[in-house]
């Protein structure tokens, strides 16, 4: 395995973030209801007992199992039932059964989460020196793991909650997330150089395996979106039957769209004569100016090829590769008055004002308008990029050129994803913001919907 880790240095600290991640789930959990957590609306949506129990089972499964931690009788069961996709550790519950079982209960999920914290604890207080190395790999994977699955929580919870009838919704939060409404600046295009460049995770800290080796690859010149694609925009290319024109669709996402009568964004509904969109904070009327969220691929995709065939000057419109979007990222947002930068290595401080889910908006926000009179510096502004929205790409999730996975049964972690799903980047307004790099490689299939997904374009270079 690749020596990932950097601080926490000491076991009192490895204690307190154990801690403070752990009690993060159960904070996002505290509004719910009895039923809201034992809800799977569909297959990917997975419901908040599965969510909890899960990500302790993968604490006991990869640290207290092996690095001999405490056993409980209660353990046994959990192995069948909270093992997500591990081949190697057995048979398991299908997915599409995680909300079809009344047992356990969650209260019995809860407890077993405290028995977990409980030896985990001890575990992290107790382990000889010799293995302690090994061990705090893996515990931050562990970690790691749980942060991805709070971000998995909220797109969950939003979907689980949508399933009621409109009069009987209730929303998952009192904060607006609203804000920073004001006008969109005008869409435009950077451009960057094309070349020789290094890509990966080029900084210090932990990353995912698949963040690794860093490598080169040759960029040709190329132009990215200066913000992402409003809800206005999208709305015109819907007013132009952008949903009915299967010129613009690749077949696949045709065939998606005819399937799934998709007509707008997921979470999109017309009322008063408008359109309203269902947010972590109810029902709300759309805000133009917010970035268009909850879009597949294919409908990314479309839009892209619409906006290349309709705008002069978008000729040959699309979705930037990720290491266009890299690049641009490392390149832009950076300006000398960004100040400290509060992220962990690999986020620019530029980022500071984005929303992640630190922010508790909960929701993309509007992206700031750039001053009509710009310098040098500012007319490369990119806004948007970091936090609000992971934005598709056109690459598929293949491994970096020599990639290693994780060591073990962790090698099942990333590795064996690396097949038909496409790359987004950027992290998202439900991403813990420490959990989130420049090089972060999120991946979804190109029909999911359900996640905080977004539209940035990118132009070849004329
Ligand atoms: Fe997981």
């Amino acid at each position: 395995m690749p020596l990932l880790l950097s601080a926490p240095v000491n076991r009192r600290s490895w204690l307190a973030r154990f801690r403070r991640v752990r009690g993060a789930s159960l904070a996002m959990c505290e509004s719910l209801s009895p039923e809201e957590y034992r809800l799977q609306p569909c297959e990917e949506v997975s419901p908040p007992w599965w969510n909890l129990g899960h990500t302790s089972w993968f604490f006991m499964r990869n640290l207290l199992v092996p690095f001999g931690g405490q056993s409980e009788p209660e353990d046994d069961p959990y192995e069948y039932l909270l093992n997500s996709y591990y081949d190697s550790f057995g048979s398991r519950l299908p997915r599409a059964a995680r909300g079809l079982v009344s047992r356990p209960t969650t209260d019995e999920i809860y407890t077993y989460r405290a028995s977990v914290d409980r030896r985990m604890e001890e575990l992290i207080a107790t382990l000889d020196e010799e293995r302690f190395e090994e061990f705090a790999e893996i515990l931050a994977i562990g970690l790691q793991h749980e942060q991805q699955h709070q971000e998995l929580f909220y797109t969950e919870i939003k979907y689980i909650l949508a399933q009621n009838r409109p009069e009987l919704r209730r929303p998952y939060t009192s904060c607006r997330g609203e804000g920073r409404t004001a006008e969109a600046p005008a869409r435009r295009y950077v451009p960057f150089e094309g070349g020789l460049r290094e890509f990966g995770h080029l900084d210090e800290g932990w990353c995912w395996d698949n963040e690794l080796p860093v490598h080169r690859f040759f960029l040709t010149p190329y132009s990215l979106a200066n913000r992402l694609v409003t809800c206005d925009e999208y709305l015109d290319f819907m007013a132009d039957g952008g949903y009915a024109n299967p010129l613009l669709w690749l077949d696949n996402g045709w065939q998606a769209a005819q399937r799934e009568a998709w007509h707008a964004p997921l979470y999109w509904e017309q009322r008063y004569g408008g359109w309203w969109i269902w947010t972590l904070a109810g029902m709300r009327e759309l805000i133009g100016e917010e970035p268009v969220c909850h879009v597949s691929y294919y409908e990314a995709d479309a839009y892209a090829r619409w906006r290349s065939q309709t705008f002069a000057g978008e000729q040959g419109a699309r979705l930037p590769t990720e290491r266009e979007w890299e690049n641009a990222a490392r390149i832009v947002g950076v300006p000398a008055s960004a100040g400290p930068n509060s992220f962990p290595a690999g986020v620019p401080a530029s980022a500071g004002s984005a929303s992640f889910l630190d922010s508790g908006r909960l929701h993309p926000a509007a992206a700031v308008g750039v001053p009509a009179s710009l310098g040098p510096e500012e007319r490369l502004a990119i806004a948007q990029l970091h936090g609000e929205l992971w934005q598709w790409t056109a690459s598929y999730y293949e491994p970096y050129p020599g990639y290693r996975p994780f060591a073990g049964a962790l090698a099942e972690y990333n590795g064996k994803f690396m097949d038909n799903q496409r790359v987004l980047r950027g992290g998202s307004c439900v991403t813990p913001r420490d959990h989130y790099r420049l090089s972060y490689r999120n991946f979804w299939p190109s029909t999911t919907r359900f996640q905080f997904t977004g539209i940035r374009l990118a132009q070849d270079a004329t």
